[in-house]
């Protein structure tokens, strides 16, 4: 193992019914002004949006609405979030969302404590916030784990790069299974295969044999797969959305990181994918990882083995990647860049401007070119 130092965090309110039961206590211990943030509307139109407001003010807090906080959320709208919070002297940001909503408040906490561009700040200084205002999280939609980690992903439409920037971590999260109710069935769907391309990018990268981590990691891999399952047969099967909930949270609240190196390459290429074309996050992963997994599979044959052998029961490497092309058709998931909703063409020429500005992992299981890179994107057309 590396050397590490662990902390952690988050306080985590899991259950039916957790905002009505926790959610005053939880606040008590900060300032009187919350900003109430949120997405498109979804949270308007399944009541949440009421029963988190008539908490907040049962509690004695000032609300401050900051909505619109659009999937793939801008830094642009990051800003608009810092400027309302100064603006209103925000003690606390509540937000109230999937992954996107969460890591703009991520971002918007950091942001409002700074006068300096935190973008420059971070990928230019390298230098990270001191400051942030406290924030925490109520899940509506899961799959990402943001609720449970101090990175957040945004796209920074200007410079056409959708990146990971450290920020606040939340002081606490509400997982309440209830609601998610609402979340499409494709939306579901698309943010579990987030949650095990989050396990398989952290199982694939070097560890020390026989660690914990791997073994975990693969118990996160077969629970999504299982519950992934249980929600083909029946979309409401609340049970079964619990289960992902907690996944998703396990698999990125960085337990599964520490002492070792991870992957992460499908997510790179697929945030760049994000940039340029705004698609699904979970979908544009579904559609990368056969096709990268088939460019490094004979780098790390023992760990796709294993993959193969404990979660899709299958006697190969190469047939475990076969397996996890099947899953993914097995569940709607897209499986070509044409299936993705993008706000324009997928052309070779996108592809290649996504495949020579996307981040290369220098580590594992072996470092890409931009030429290979742009090899797998091309063969997800
Ligand atoms: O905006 P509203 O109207 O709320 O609708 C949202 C959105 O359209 C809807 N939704 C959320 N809760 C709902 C609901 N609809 C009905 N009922 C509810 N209860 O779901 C749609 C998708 O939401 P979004 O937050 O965009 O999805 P997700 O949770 O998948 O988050 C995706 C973002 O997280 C980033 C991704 O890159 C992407 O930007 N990620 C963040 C990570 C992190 N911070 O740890 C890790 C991930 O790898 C990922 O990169
Ligand atoms: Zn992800």
């Amino acid at each position: 193992m590396k050397q590490f130092v662990y902390e952690y965090a988050t306080k985590v309110y899991f259950g039916e019914g957790a905002a009505k039961k926790y959610l005053e206590q939880a606040l008590a211990p900060y300032g009187k002004t919350v900003m109430l943030a949120y997405g498109g509307g979804s949270v308007k139109k399944n009541g949440i949006y009421e029963e988190i407001t008539s908490i907040l003010k049962q509690a004695g807090k000032t609300v401050v609405d900051f909505s619109g906080i659009m999937s793939n959320p801008t830094y642009e709208k990051v800003q608009e979030g810092a400027a309302l919070a100064k603006q209103e002297h925000v003690d606390f940001i509540l937000a109230v969302g999937g992954g996107s909503v969460i890591d703009c408040c991520k971002i918007v906490a950091a942001q409002a404590k700074t006068e300096e561009d935190l973008w420059e700040m971070e990928m230019e200084k390298h230098l990270f916030p001191a400051q942030v205002i406290p924030m925490g999280a109520v899940v509506t939609a899961s799959g990402t784990g943001a609720e449970m980690n101090g990175g957040a992903v945004i796209t920074n439409e200007e410079k056409k790069m959708k990146s990971g920037m450290a920020a606040a971590a939340p002081r606490f999260a509400i997982l309440d299974p209830e609601y998610t109710r609402s979340v499409p069935a494709m939306q579901v769907i698309s943010g579990a295969f987030d949650t095990l391309s989050h396990a398989m990018e952290t199982y694939l990268g070097n560890s020390d044999r026989d660690n914990v981590s791997d073994d975990v990691a693969l118990a996160i891999m077969k629970n999504t797969v299982t519950n992934m399952r249980r929600l083909q047969k029946d979309v409401n099967d609340m049970q079964a959305r619990g289960n992902l909930m907690w996944d998703s949270a396990m698999a990125e609240n960085s337990i599964l990181k520490v002492g070792r190196v991870t992957d992460f390459q499908a997510h790179q290429m697929e945030h760049q994918l994000g940039a340029y074309t705004d698609c699904n996050h979970g979908q544009g992963l579904a559609v990368i990882h056969p096709a990268y997994y088939r460019h490094i599979v004979k780098d790390a044959p023992e760990k796709f083995a294993r993959i193969g052998k404990e979660v899709f029961g299958v006697n190969s490497a190469e047939a475990a990647v076969d397996a996890l092309a099947a899953f993914i058709r097995e569940c709607g998931l897209p499986t070509r860049m044409g299936e993705l909703k993008s706000r324009v063409e997928i052309t070779p020429e996108l592809l290649r401007q996504v495949a020579d500005t996307c981040n290369v992992i220098k580590s594992n299981p072996r470092e890409l070119t931009h030429d290979e890179i742009y090899q797998i994107l091309m063969e997800c057309v």
